[in-house]
């Protein structure tokens, strides 16, 4: 991650915040309960949004972002504790998280087979993953040009991959879909799913 993109972030994502975003947080993260961990916190613009959980680990590989981060610390009404660590190998027990959250974050981790094999083992077997991705469009000429767009977003942005098909991936993966809302013409969806 680089200091660049981590300085320059919530500049360029203000107007899509200040938007529709903000709601569809807000929505996804009503459904979180208990222990929860966040998966690739980022600068922390989820944490004002937790309301009535028990408490928050955030964890994030960029000790960019974290720094970024810890200035949303002073915005949450829950405890929020921030980790260095990367999804693919995480430090902790296994059940031991009632809610799984990850936002944005599935579209750059390089390894999302091994995330979310993670996931499984350190979630509780009744628990809940709440994840707000962008995804690899359903109308094929968009998507097309999501496919010819990637190579040079994600040099821009990142790592981040403008084609990714995280719905499916997720499912194909032990998950099971509770429910699925799109925004966007289908580019960004929330899910709310359960360990199979
Ligand atoms: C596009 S930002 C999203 C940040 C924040 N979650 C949000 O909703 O705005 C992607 C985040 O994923 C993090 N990330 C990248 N690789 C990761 C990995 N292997 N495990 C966990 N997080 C990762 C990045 O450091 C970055 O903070």
């Amino acid at each position: 991650m680089s200091q660049t993109f981590a300085k320059w972030y919530d500049f360029f994502m203000y107007p899509l915040e200040q938007g529709k975003f903000k709601q569809i947080r807000g929505e996804l993260l009503k459904k979180a309960h208990g222990k929860v961990i966040e998966i690739g916190a980022g600068t922390g613009i989820n944490f004002p949004l937790y309301k009535r959980v028990e408490s928050v680990t955030a964890i994030e590989p960029s000790s960019f972002m974290i720094e970024r981060s810890k200035k949303n610390l002073h915005a949450a009404s829950v405890p929020i504790d921030i980790i260095q660590s990367g999804a693919e190998k995480l430090p902790f027990s296994d059940h031991t998280f009632d809610t799984v959250v990850a936002t944005l974050v599935f579209c750059t981790i390089p390894d999302t087979e091994k995330s979310l094999q993670e996931i499984k083992r350190i979630c509780k077997p009744n628990g809940k993953i709440l994840l707000f991705e962008h995804v690899k469009m359903d109308n094929p000429y968009l998507a097309r040009l999501q496919k010819q767009l990637t190579p040079y977003w994600s040099k821009i942005c990142d790592g981040c991959q403008l084609d990714r098909e995280t719905v499916q991936t997720v499912t194909a993966n032990g998950f099971h879909l509770i429910e699925l809302k799109k925004y966007y013409h289908g580019l960004f969806v929330t899910m709310e799913l359960e360990i199979k």
